[in-house]
């Protein structure tokens, strides 16, 4: 058994007693009841189960939780798909999401979205020229499967939340 505490969605959980073998998919959807964190292939290679991972220094990455275990989350800060909308209001990336009916069955979208949450943030530290736009989405999204093969309209809604406000995430977005 490991002690577990850690932070999600800006609420603190734990301290609490988990199985050494206890994965974080299981113990997100299993033990909290945040089913949005999904299970796809459980060998890290589909990303459908992706939470965002909030470092010290403000940047933030994705992290698979399917083969990972809960305690390996000890003492972070992390956001799960349940942790986007803000009281009952959407994010841009969520709208776009929907304007481009960017997911079919909905089992990879979590990953994607949380994905695309983190290169927006990016882009707001570290903005991209216009022209190389479709390269950053594409080099983000990379690695996240869809068995549905949306991969276009996900790319499409990425690119209309950065188009929406284009003087925020690019470089010569005021042009
Ligand atoms: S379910 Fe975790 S990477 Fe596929
Ligand atoms: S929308 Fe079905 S797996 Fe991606």
């Amino acid at each position: 058994m490991t002690t577990l505490a850690l932070t999600i969605n800006g609420r603190a959980y734990g301290p609490i007693e988990v199985r050494d073998d206890l994965t974080m998919n299981d113990f997100l959807r299993e033990y909290l009841g945040m089913t949005g964190t999904k299970y796809g292939c459980g060998a890290a290679q589909c990303l459908s189960c992706a939470v965002i991972v909030d470092r010290p220094d403000g940047t933030s990455h994705t992290n698979p939780t399917c083969i990972v275990p809960a305690s390996s989350f000890n003492g972070k800060t992390i956001r799960t798909i349940e942790g986007h909308a803000k009281n009952g209001e959407l994010t841009i990336l969520q709208k776009t999401f929907i304007e481009h009916f960017a997911f079919q069955c909905g089992y990879c979208t979590p990953g994607f979205l949380n994905e695309g949450q983190v290169l927006l943030e990016r882009l707001e530290k570290t903005p991209v020229a216009h022209a190389d736009l479709d390269t950053t989405i594409g080099e983000a999204l990379d690695g996240h499967l869809c068995r549905c093969t949306g991969y276009v309209k996900y790319h499409e809604a990425v690119r209309a939340a950065v188009l929406a406000e284009p003087t925020r995430f690019l470089k010569d977005g005021a042009q």
